[in-house]
């Protein structure tokens, strides 16, 4: 946040630049990095997932138009986040695809709106992938979500933790269109 002095009044002004979403397929460098932010983050709802295994599933993920790929958040040219469509999250309920998976954002960067830009590209993703419908399982940002046109489909145990599973209906609430 900035300051300018307005007619004798000085207003804060929000000078942020704005986040620009890549596709991971541009730099895959960034793997490691991003195997290491979930790992940190999920690690210990995850039990035997490596940092190794993590690498090579997201290796997977270099590909545009296609799933499973990753989006990649970026500003003033530091990488800040990421979000992910994937084809299967939880084997019981296999038949439902696609699902946002790896929703994450720097701490220092939260509450400035990146994350809903992130689930927005990839809710783009799947509907131009021909999706009506996106799916994705919380433990605990049930709200962050629901700010975005997520419904909750039901909870459900998940690795010996109680989870929410939530759909968007990609058509009745599209996401923006993606700026090229
Ligand atoms: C969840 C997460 C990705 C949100 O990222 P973010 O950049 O802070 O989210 P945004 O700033 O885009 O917030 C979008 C909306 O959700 C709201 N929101 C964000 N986090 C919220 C929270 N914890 N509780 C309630 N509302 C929340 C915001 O207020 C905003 O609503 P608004 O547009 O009406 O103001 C981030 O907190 C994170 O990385 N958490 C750790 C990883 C994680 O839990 N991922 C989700 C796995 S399911």
């Amino acid at each position: 946040m900035s300051q300018v002095q307005i007619a004798g009044a000085v207003q804060d002004v929000d000078s942020t630049p704005e986040v620009e979403i890549t596709n991971l397929a541009d730099t895959p460098e960034l793997v490691p990095l991003l195997a290491q932010w979930h790992h940190s983050h999920w690690g210990h709802l995850t039990g035997a997932c490596t940092i190794e295994k993590r690498i090579k599933r997201l290796n997977a993920h270099l590909q545009r138009h296609a799933i499973p790929t990753t989006f990649v958040a970026w500003k003033d040219g530091k990488t800040i986040g990421n979000a992910s469509l994937v084809a299967n999250e939880i084997a019981a309920l296999s038949e439902w695809l696609p699902w946002l998976a790896n929703v994450y954002v720097l701490p220092e960067y939260r509450r400035h709106g990146t994350g809903a830009q992130l689930v927005q590209r990839v809710a783009a993703e799947a509907i131009e992938l021909g999706y009506p419908r996106l799916y994705l399982y919380t433990l605990d940002q049930m709200p962050f979500y629901e700010s975005m046109n997520w419904q909750l489909s039901h909870p459900r145990p998940h690795r010996g933790q109680e989870m929410s599973v939530m759909v968007r209906d990609l058509i009745a609430h599209p996401p923006p269109p993606v700026k090229r």
